[in-house]
């Protein structure tokens, strides 16, 4: 996928707001199978990446201990454990706060699981007590592909977990 074309990030904000709400009104049912948060994950990580093709990696890491551990995802093959303090991951869980990355070259201890990636956008999974137990990380190959509809729609879809 190019920079060019009729890509994700070139989408008006409507249509992509409105793909986003058909996803959300699709995973509610779905997640009510059951409650354990791995299925749930995985099951948001295969609808997302089907309704949106430009998604280059999709995924979940958990919070396990000190360490964050891959979860359920797809794309390219992914860094299973992630240094600690390091990148945008744990930036994301340290500041419990999502991050939108238009470049990822120029965010500080970014880590590239795959050279391919341009920019990314993580969203932490808080419970009820507040506790990040979780961050949801989507990369893509090209730049500036992530705004503050993602941010917003994304996180609704976390709070189904
Ligand atoms: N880029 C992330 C690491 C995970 S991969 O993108 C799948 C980071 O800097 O935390």
């Amino acid at each position: 996928m190019s920079g060019t074309g009729n890509n994700f990030h070139n989408l008006p904000h409507e249509k992509k707001a409105g793909r986003y709400d058909r996803v959300y009104n699709q995973l509610q049912p779905l997640l009510q199978k059951t409650k354990d948060p791995i299925a749930r994950m995985a099951t948001i990580v295969s609808v997302l990446t089907h309704k949106f093709p430009d998604f280059f990696w999709c995924g979940y890491y958990r919070l396990v201990g000190e360490e964050l551990i891959v979860g359920p995802y797809q794309g390219p093959l992914a860094c299973q454990v992630l240094e600690k303090n390091k990148g945008v991951c744990w930036a994301g869980v340290n500041k419990k706060k999502s991050i939108v990355v238009p470049d990822v070259h120029a965010f500080p201890g970014h880590i590239a699981c795959d050279s391919r990636s341009n920019s990314e956008i993580v969203i932490p999974c808080i419970d009820a007590k507040g506790n990040v137990f979780a961050i949801l990380d989507i990369d893509s190959k090209d730049f500036n592909t992530f705004d503050n509809t993602d941010e917003y729609w994304l996180t609704k879809i976390n709070s189904l977990i």
